[in-house]
């Protein structure tokens, strides 16, 4: 390690939800704050709903909307991405589509780790849609991450979600494990041979 380098590492979180009594920030939270216990960790939790991006692409020489504006240097600072996503109609909803389309250079040869729930497929056929889209985007959506079938069974007795015992508190671990290795990796290579 160099002295004066930077080693922590940046994750955005991302509520891919924005609709009205949506669930997203209860997945979203819970997977930030595993995240904000890790030393050499800091989280930026963004909100979709939050962030208001317009719905509408401009043509190519048009500046960029506020809203645009002010997310892209929070993406930009972002050594990963953890995206918190439902399923809806088999694929991921459509502010996230649009949230992924007005950045370019933001993703760039970044780590992707997808947190999908739902029904019964917890969000899987909306995870393999969004490991296609990023892959046009050059960034790598890794191989760990959570799919979360009927989240609502894994609520407490005392209403916290997800309760101790369930499955995800352990793959929460290896997701934040393989997310952070491969951000280093690929924070080091942008740096030795910018992409
Ligand atoms: C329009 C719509 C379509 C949905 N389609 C699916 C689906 O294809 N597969 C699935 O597992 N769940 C599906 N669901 C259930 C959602 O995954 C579930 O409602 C979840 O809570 C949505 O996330 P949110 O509450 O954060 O918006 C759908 C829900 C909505 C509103």
């Amino acid at each position: 390690m160099c002295e004066g380098e930077d080693t922590t590492i940046r994750v955005a979180v991302i509520i891919a939800s924005t609709r009205t009594g949506r669930f997203g920030p209860t997945v979203a939270e819970w997977f930030a704050g595993r995240a904000r216990r890790r030393p050499g960790l800091t989280v930026d939790l963004i909100d979709l709903a939050a962030a208001a991006l317009p719905a509408t692409l401009p043509d190519e020489d048009t500046a960029a909307p506020p809203q645009v504006a002010a997310l892209a240097p929070r993406l930009a600072a972002a050594d990963a991405f953890a995206i918190v996503t439902p399923e809806y109609n088999q694929s991921f909803p459509a502010p996230l589509k649009t949230a992924i389309d007005w950045f370019c250079a933001e993703w760039r040869a970044k780590p992707v780790a997808i947190i999908g729930y739902g029904r019964d497929s917890g969000g899987a056929l909306a995870a393999a849609q969004l490991r296609q889209v990023f892959a046009e985007l050059d960034a790598v959506t890794i191989r760990d991450g959570l799919l979360l079938p009927r989240y609502w069974e894994l609520f407490a007795a005392d209403g916290s979600w997800p309760r101790r015992s369930a499955d995800c508190t352990m793959a929460v671990t290896t997701t934040l494990d393989r997310l952070t290795w491969w951000a280093r990796a690929l924070r080091d290579a942008r740096t030795a041979r910018p992409y």
